[in-house]
């Protein structure tokens, strides 16, 4: 069973371990998603298959439009639709927002592929942005009606 749960104070541990195993170019750490938690704009969500720690994502809502600044889903996990309901989680609080909007590797075909089903589409392009190796990032959006996820 899915479980999709804000972080708090006693499960932010568990994103940090996620984010670790699933970047190796400077993952955040323990204290930067404990940080998070006293960011009045930051969400985070953290989903649990079976009461197993599974994948996060955080945002930021910023008006008139929301970021995704990570999201991950541990390699066991994947495949499974985890992300896409953790960024239908994520919509479901921009209700002030008409537009989500990303950065990714331009190899990243997963993530790729997960934010174009959800109608996300290539808006920009940052040269050089990644390091470890170097690469350009893609920026993607995807626009609604202020409410339409509520
Ligand atoms: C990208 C990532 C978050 C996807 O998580 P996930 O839970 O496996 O994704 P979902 O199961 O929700 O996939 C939803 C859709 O995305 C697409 N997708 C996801 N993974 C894919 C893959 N490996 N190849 C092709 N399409 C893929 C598919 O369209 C999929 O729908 P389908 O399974 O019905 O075909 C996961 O691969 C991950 O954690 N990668 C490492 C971290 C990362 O790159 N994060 C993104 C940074 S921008």
């Amino acid at each position: 069973m899915l479980d999709i749960r804000p972080m708090t104070e006693e499960n932010y541990a568990a994103a940090a371990l996620i984010e670790q195993t699933c970047f190796s170019d400077r993952p955040w750490t323990a204290e930067q998603f404990r940080e998070e938690l006293s960011l009045d704009f930051s969400r985070t969500f953290i989903a649990y298959c079976d009461g197993e720690a599974a994948g996060f994502v955080n945002i930021w809502l910023t008006p008139p439009m929301a970021l995704i600044n990570n999201i991950a889903v541990l390699p066991d996990f994947r495949r499974r639709g985890i992300a896409q309901e953790m960024i239908n989680a994520a919509l479901s609080v921009c209700e002030d927002c008409s537009s989500l909007t990303l950065e990714v590797r331009e190899s990243n075909e997963p993530a790729i592929s997960l934010y174009k089903k959800l109608d996300f589409s290539q808006v920009g392009r940052r040269k050089r942005f990644y390091e470890n190796p170097t690469e350009d990032a893609l920026i993607m959006t995807k626009f609604f009606r202020k409410g339409e996820y509520q």
